[in-house]
């Protein structure tokens, strides 16, 4: 099984070394390793299962170092870095010959973002490369949030699980690009979109679906459990599936489902503890014996929407 440790030093010399290690973020863990090595980042793809059309992030200590892997910065990106760096929110800039077409699935653009971690920014600007890194889960399953979750699916697949204790916001980064000077999001996150558009204005946002191939990865179907999992008036699922199924509410106990196949995703209708929750709970769901999860939307604003978006694709798995 890997090593889970708080120390920087195993990790920085294993990825110097082209191996792969799991990175704590404020979102969700990282699978990480050297965005430049071709070889490292063919590992990333394979240990996760992972098709080579899904492009992913790279991961840098701070603003300034974006220049070495990107042609340009539109003005509203900059704006966007400054305001929401390090924080969940990546930015799809036009990306130099620099970073392995691989990374990039072949696209022009690469992925970029400054994650909110002490942990990670030390071994960011301890390595002269940045760190290639999806989420350390099998593809299509649901995202990592602890370093028990990597060990779990993870652990033999790498030597080192960086602790970074629990993700702070839980659900991965939102993800903005450019059309012409429009900006646009493609998947929502953990920086709402009233946030995003308090500082830049109206934004555009355009979520990926099989039928709109804009960013390949962002599949209608992921962040899957196992079990099927069926969203909508709970109360009603409930009578349908009867009471041995288990239950994601959102902050209202279901008195007729047992304690050990419910969760709450927040009891005082906290949409930022509900964010963090959310992958946890679903994954104990997924591991009790119950044949089926039954789940409800939360409150379609603020964090709501990207809670409200991961569990569409999941109920979609
Ligand atoms: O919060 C996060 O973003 C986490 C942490 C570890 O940073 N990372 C993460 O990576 O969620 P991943 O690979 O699980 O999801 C990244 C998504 C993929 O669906 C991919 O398709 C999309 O970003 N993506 C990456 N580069 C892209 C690009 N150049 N154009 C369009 N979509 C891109
Ligand atoms: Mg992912």
């Amino acid at each position: 099984m890997a090593t889970i440790s708080s120390d920087i030093h195993p990790a920085i010399s294993f990825l110097q070394s082209g191996e792969l290690v799991a990175i704590p973020t404020e979102t969700v863990y990282g699978l990480a390793g050297n965005a430049l090595r071709g070889d490292t980042v063919a590992k990333i793809f394979s240990v996760k299962d992972r098709p080579f059309f899904d492009p992913l992030i790279i991961h840098v200590p701070d603003f300034v170092s974006i220049q070495q892997w990107t042609l340009s910065v539109p003005d509203k990106a900059k704006i966007l870095a400054k305001q929401f760096w390090p924080g969940p929110l990546t930015l799809l800039l036009p990306r130099n010959n620099v970073i392995p077409d691989l990374v990039t699935s072949g696209l022009e653009t690469v992925g970029i973002r400054c994650p909110d971690h002490l942990l990670t920014r030390q071994l960011l600007r301890a390595l002269p490369f940045p760190l290639a890194a999806p989420s350390a889960n099998p593809f299509g399953y649901i995202s990592p949030t602890t370093p028990t979750h990597v060990q779990d699916q993870l652990g033999t697949k790498i030597p080192y699980i960086l602790d970074g204790g629990e993700c702070k916001v839980g659900i991965e980064s939102t993800i903005v690009g450019f059309d012409g000077s429009q900006l646009v999001v493609y998947r929502l996150g953990g920086l709402s979109l009233e946030k995003l558009e308090d500082v830049i204005g109206p934004v555009e946002v355009r979520l990926n679906t099989s039928s709109n191939p804009v960013a390949p990865g962002l599949l209608h179907s992921h962040y899957a459990p196992r079990k099927r999992l069926l969203l909508g008036n709970l109360d009603a699922l409930i009578a349908e599936h009867g009471s041995s199924a288990a239950v994601l509410a959102y902050k209202t106990k279901r008195n007729l489902v047992d304690d050990t196949r419910q969760r709450i995703l927040t009891p005082s209708g906290n949409l930022a503890e509900a964010a963090q929750n959310l992958f946890g709970m679903l994954r104990a769901l997924d591991q009790t014996d119950a044949p089926i999860i039954l789940a409800e939307p939360v409150p379609e604003f603020d964090l709501g929407r990207a809670i409200n978006d991961r569990l569409r694709r999941a109920a979609a798995g």
